[in-house]
């Protein structure tokens, strides 16, 4: 494959562009390596993917229509990963207006310069945050994700909508992953993992959020990757004129899947398995629910599991150690 992904210097992007390396795919990654978290991680893992020879990387904006034109016409991708996007549900409260910028005028950019350059398949970042105010649980992907409750939520369900009238009109096949709280080495910065480690280690509190009554579906960055590239090799087709249309099987070569671990793990016994890899006791400071933010994610993983053949099965008790060896490592503490 020659693969274009977008955001090869985050967190997933560069497990993702590692992986795809070794695998001995061409990668082409790009990424405006902003500073919404510290850029120098990402330069760290820019310069674990440069000595593959099959790497080439452009230091570029997604949003920036005339530059993604240039990248397209450059290259003959068979497939694009788009996995930058200005993340993080917090964010979206206090700078909203990056988040029209990467995840909405880039994505398009990236929907033009597939439908022009006859790529086979276009897998996208969405996630589970497009499920908001919904409360059934676990989150299948044929419930309603009408009311999203953060405008980073917003547009990753406008991405799929967007990609959906692309598969249609322009039959690109497209493939939406929600991804569920993804963590491991090489994290980000902004996520909880990464600020209790640090805060645990420097011996400061903890900020815990709705008293603590929260519950994620911790996702293994090593699940994720093997569920994306699995993912890639499955090309979506249309599904025959009148079969009844859901979220995810339309008559456009479209498809969106949750990926997570299909369990809703409490927050306190998140931090108690930290605390046993960290050999330390958490202080922890407890907060009133935040803006923008929901109780509990738990993903159905039914139409993964059917299509791809994939569970996603890493325990807490196995990824957190790996995340702490690897803080320990990179921090040198
Ligand atoms: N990590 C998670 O738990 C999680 C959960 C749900 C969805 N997601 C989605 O998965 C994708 C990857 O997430 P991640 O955790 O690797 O985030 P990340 O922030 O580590 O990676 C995103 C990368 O995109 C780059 N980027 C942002 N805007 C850009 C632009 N306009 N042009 C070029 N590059 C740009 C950033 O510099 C960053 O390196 C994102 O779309 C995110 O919204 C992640």
């Amino acid at each position: 494959m020659h693969v274009l992904v977008t955001g090869a210097a985050g967190f997933i992007g560069f497990h993702l562009s590692r992986c795809l390396l070794q695998e001995g795919h061409t990668v082409v990654g790009i990424d405006n390596l902003n500073d919404y978290y510290s850029p120098a991680l990402k330069e760290s893992r820019l310069a674990l993917l440069r000595p593959f020879p099959n790497f080439s990387f452009e230091h570029m904006d997604m949003a920036n229509t005339p530059a993604m034109q240039a990248l397209f016409s450059n290259n003959a991708f068979t497939h694009v990963v788009n996995l930058a996007a200005q993340a993080g549900v917090r964010y979206s409260l206090e700078n909203p207006l990056s988040y029209i910028q990467a995840n909405l005028v880039g994505f398009g950019n990236i929907l033009e310069g597939c439908r022009h350059s006859g790529v086979q398949h276009l897998v996208y970042a969405s996630s589970s945050s497009v499920y908001g105010m919904n409360k059934k649980v676990p989150f299948a992907v044929e419930d309603s994700v009408d009311h999203p409750v953060s405008l980073y939520a917003a547009t990753k369900k406008s991405n799929e909508l967007m990609a959906h009238s692309y598969s249609h009109l322009y039959r690109l096949p497209t493939t939406g992953l929600r991804f569920f709280t993804v963590y491991g080495p090489w994290g980000r910065p902004d996520m909880a993992l990464y600020i209790f480690t640090k805060a645990i280690l420097e011996g400061k509190p903890i900020p815990v959020f709705n008293h603590g009554n929260m519950q994620r579906d911790f996702t293994y960055i090593d699940d994720i990757i093997e569920g994306v590239v699995r993912v890639m090799g499955v090309i979506p087709t249309p599904a025959p004129q009148g079969t009844p249309l859901t979220p995810a099987c339309s008559t456009a070569p479209f498809t969106v899947f949750n990926i997570g671990n299909n369990n809703a793990e409490p927050l306190g016994r998140f931090i108690e398995v930290l605390e046993d890899a960290l050999g330390k006791k958490a202080e922890i400071t407890y907060l009133p629910m935040q803006n923008g933010d929901v109780e509990a994610t738990y993903a159905d993983i039914t139409h993964l599991q059917k299509v791809t053949g994939f569970t996603p099965s890493t325990t807490l008790e196995k990824g957190i150690p790996e995340f702490v060896r690897w803080y320990r490592e990179y921090h040198t503490i």
